[in-house]
């Protein structure tokens, strides 16, 4: 059955990449959580989309540039009074959070923009050390972080935004295990998915909000749908 994954958490019904969105991502039925993995100047692993705090915060700069202590004094509710004082989470937070909901984590590395030397091994070292592992598939707009992941033994996904030729020797090249193609790329190339199935490499989908995008996706039989409304995707796929 295709799996419902929350981005960034439930982020409609919370602040994107908190605590309380990935908490309601479990409470909504959601089967795992997206989340996107940044670095501290002091070496801590957070969670945020974006590389400068300046959109979901009420503080400005960038996340390499300040401690964790320094990102503490900011309110990371993304503007909604009903979630005011909400702080940025560790990734040691949200695995903590989430750790007795079984669900699954699909873990970015945020390395594409910002480049943090050996945040991989850092990952797997907090997944590791909390229980985590076997239930997360890291990915990235990076494919070379993606392709030393998979030669450190993880489960990797490629994150991509633009037609691919031949996706599927490309992912068994980087011995990764599933293709992430954002949902404008899978209307183009909808036949990636049976030929990645034949092959054994999953295909996860993003990030698909609307109803019919849902039921195309399923139709297809991807894997995963990675959606900022897990409730409604949901619906669609019970109900099918
Ligand atoms: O993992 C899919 C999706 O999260 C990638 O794009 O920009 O939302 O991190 P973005
Ligand atoms: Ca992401």
């Amino acid at each position: 059955m295709t799996r419902i994954w929350a981005h960034r958490g439930a982020s409609r019904a919370a602040p994107e990449n908190t605590v309380p969105a990935f908490t309601a991502a479990a409470a909504l039925g959601a089967d795992g959580v997206e989340l996107d993995v940044q670095r501290t100047r002091d070496g801590r692993l957070v969670v945020c989309h974006d590389e400068q705090i300046d959109r979901t915060s009420t503080g400005h700069g960038w996340i390499r540039d300040m401690s964790l202590a320094e990102l503490h004094r900011h309110d990371f509710s993304c503007g909604r009074a009903d979630f005011a004082g909400t702080r940025i989470p560790t990734l040691d937070d949200v695995l903590t959070a989430l750790a007795g909901t079984g669900l699954s984590a699909n873990i970015e590395l945020k390395n594409s923009v910002v480049s943090y030397p050996g945040m991989e091994a850092e990952v797997v070292e907090t997944v590791e050390r909390l229980g985590w592992g076997g239930r997360v598939i890291y990915s990235s707009f990076n494919h070379a972080s993606m392709r030393l992941m998979a030669r450190m033994g993880e489960r990797v996904g490629l994150l991509y935004d633009e037609v691919l030729r031949r996706p599927t020797r490309y992912a068994l090249d980087l011995g990764a295990a599933a293709l992430h193609p954002s949902g404008r790329v899978m209307a183009i190339a909808p036949h990636t998915v049976r030929k990645a199935h034949r092959k054994g490499i999953e295909v996860n989908v993003w990030t698909l909000d609307r109803p019919e995008q849902v039921r195309a996706a399923l139709a297809l039989d991807v894997d995963a749908i990675i959606t900022n409304t897990p409730d409604a995707a949901l619906g669609v796929r019970d109900a099918a």
